[in-house]
């Protein structure tokens, strides 16, 4: 009996490291994926209502408000919002509806599908 070649043994090593190579880098770009799936379509448009109504004040500041609007990109990541307000739905549903400081109401600016939306937007973080 012939004694296994240890070449041989190494040649398939090296094809096991090479296959755990190609699937540790499938798997990353997997991760990666998973970590910014595309938007839902009611994300997208809850991210056209954010562009049109929110961004220009809470991104831009356009009108140079002396309280500058909270960026709002971790607004659900924390538990708090920056007042110290719970960040749950109904608390930040409740600002937009009845505005804040020098934030302006929205109270019959919106559908309820469309608060949803922009609820659903601000959940991804703003992406
Ligand atoms: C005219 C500018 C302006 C617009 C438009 C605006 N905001 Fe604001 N927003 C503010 C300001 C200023 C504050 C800070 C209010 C304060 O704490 O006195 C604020 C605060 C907030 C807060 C945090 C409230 C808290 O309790 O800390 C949230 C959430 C928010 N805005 C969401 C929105 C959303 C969603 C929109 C779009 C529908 C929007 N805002 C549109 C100016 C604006």
């Amino acid at each position: 009996m012939a004694s296994p070649n240890p070449a041989e043994g190494w040649i398939s090593c090296r094809r096991i490291l090479w296959f755990l190579a190609i699937a540790a880098g499938f798997g990353a770009g997997l991760a990666g994926c998973h970590r910014a799936p595309p938007l839902t379509p009611q994300e997208a448009e809850g991210k056209h209502l954010y562009s049109v109504r929110c961004a220009h004040c809470h991104e831009d500041n356009d009108l140079a408000l002396k309280k500058v609007p909270p960026d709002l990109h971790d607004v659900f990541s924390r538990t708090a919002l920056p007042s110290g307000a719970p960040a749950t739905d109904p608390d930040v549903k409740r600002i937009i509806l009845s505005g804040k400081g020098m934030m302006p109401s929205f109270a019959g600016r919106f559908s309820d599908d469309q608060m949803n939306d922009l609820l659903a937007y601000l959940h991804t973080g703003l992406r």
